[in-house]
């Protein structure tokens, strides 16, 4: 809790990280070196509008341990649960401004589906990041289908800048 309530602009109570932990314990994760908890990955799934979806909800590593691979690893551990559980997608928040957490999500193939208006309570705009897994069976390519997905409007990472005004 603590590694989260430092490093996360949102305030979160005890409940909410139990709700977490309790439901969905095999996709919290966390990152030790010598006894000492450096970083973790917090997330849940569930239905979601016709799809099984995947969430990551917090993801932390302390400042002394960034740059090393870290953060991916959590991530990648958490994803792959979620595929192996049937997950057609995995979504998330983060801020606008976020320029290192855009770039790492944006490095796994996560694309903005979202501009949320004022989503934090510190007044900051979020980019909705959706991760698309492969449906051999499915025909057209995903990206046309993501197209389609009610008033989610999808952009490569990389082809978009901070004020895109489709959103
Ligand atoms: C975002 C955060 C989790 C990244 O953790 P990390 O362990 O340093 O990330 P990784 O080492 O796995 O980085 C993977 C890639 O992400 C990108 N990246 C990470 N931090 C970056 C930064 N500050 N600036 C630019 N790119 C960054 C890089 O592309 C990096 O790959 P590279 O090292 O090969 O260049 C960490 O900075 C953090 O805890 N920040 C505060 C909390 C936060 O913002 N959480 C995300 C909420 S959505």
């Amino acid at each position: 809790m603590h590694l989260v309530d430092q490093e996360l602009s949102e305030p979160y109570s005890i409940f909410t990280y139990r709700y977490f932990v309790y439901l969905w314990p095999q996709l919290c994760f966390l990152a030790f070196h010598r006894g000492r908890c450096v970083g973790t990955v917090v997330c849940k799934m569930g239905e979601h509008r016709h799809t099984f979806r995947g969430y990551i909800a917090m993801l932390v590593v302390i400042k002394a341990y960034r740059g090393k691979g870290i953060a991916t690893d959590l991530v990648t551990r958490s994803i792959k649960v979620m595929m192996e559980s049937g997950c057609d997608e995995v979504t998330l928040e983060a801020e606008v401004t976020n320029k290192g957490a855009l770039a790492l999500y944006g490095g796994l193939g996560f694309i903005r589906a979202k501009r949320l208006f004022r989503y934090y309570l510190n007044g900051v705009d979020a980019f909705r990041l959706k991760l698309l897994f492969p449906r051999p069976d499915l025909q057209p390519s995903l990206q046309t289908l993501a197209y389609k997905d009610e008033h989610d409007y999808q952009i490569p990472i990389e082809g978009c800048s901070t004020n895109c005004s489709k959103f």
